[in-house]
C-alpha cells in the first residue's frame, strides 16, 4: 500500500523551510501532495497559479504531486486517499496553533493522524511572512527561499 500524506499550506512564498519539511517528509512516506489552500478572503503576495508554478518548478521529485485545494483539508485528505498530514514546526510558538488544528482534524477525521516534523535549526526562524517582509523592505533573503522564488519576488518588485 502506498504511503500517501498531505502537506497542506499557503505558500506565499514556498521557503527553503518548506522544502527541509518535505524532504523530511518522503523519508516517512511514499508520496506527498503539497497542497495549497485556495483562500480568497486572503490574497497573498503571490496569486494560486503562480504559487502552484513555483512548488512545480522547485519540487520536481516524481513522489511529491503539487495540487489546489478548497475547503476542509481532512475531506480533501480522504478524497486523495491520504492517511496522514504532514505540518513543520519551528518553535514551541507554533505549537499550539498546530495542536488545535491537529485536534479539530482528528475529530474530524480520526483515522487520519498530523505528523508533526521538526524543521532543521538553519531554518527555526524562517516564516513566508517575514521572508516577504525582508524583501519588501530591501533585505537579502537569498539562502532563505529557492532562486526561482527570489527571481519571481525581485520581477513583482521591479513591475511596483
Ligand atoms: O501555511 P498555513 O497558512 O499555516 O496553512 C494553514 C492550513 C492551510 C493548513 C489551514 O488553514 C487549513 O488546513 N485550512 C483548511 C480549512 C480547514 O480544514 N479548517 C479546519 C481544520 S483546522
Amino acid at each position: 500500500m502506498t504511503r500517501r500524506a498531505i502537506y497542506p499550506g499557503s505558500f506565499d512564498p514556498l521557503t527553503n523551510g518548506h522544502l527541509d519539511i518535505i524532504e523530511r517528509g518522503l523519508k516517512l512516506f511514499d508520496e506527498l501532495i503539497v497542497a495549497v489552500l485556495v483562500n480568497q478572503e486572503k490574497k497573498g503576495l503571490f496569486p494560486f497559479d503562480e504559487r502552484l508554478t513555483m512548488l512545480r518548478e522547485a519540487i520536481p521529485s516524481p513522489q511529491v504531486r503539487i495540487d489546489q485545494f478548497q475547503g476542509l483539508l481532512v475531506d480533501y485528505a480522504q478524497k486523495t486517499q491520504a492517511t496522514a498530514i504532514v505540518r513543520g514546526i519551528r518553535a514551541i510558538s507554533d505549537y499550539e496553533y498546530e495542536l488545535q488544528m491537529a485536534l479539530m482534524n482528528r475529530r474530524l477525521a480520526p483515522h487520519i493522524e498530523t505528523v508533526f516534523l521538526m524543521a532543521g535549526e538553519a531554518y527555526s526562524y524562517v516564516s513566508s511572512r517575514l521572508v516577504k517582509e525582508v524583501f519588501q523592505l530591501g533585505g537579502s533573503i537569498t539562502g532563505l527561499v529557492p532562486p526561482i522564488v527570489e527571481e519571481r519576488m525581485r520581477q513583482k518588485l521591479d513591475k511596483k
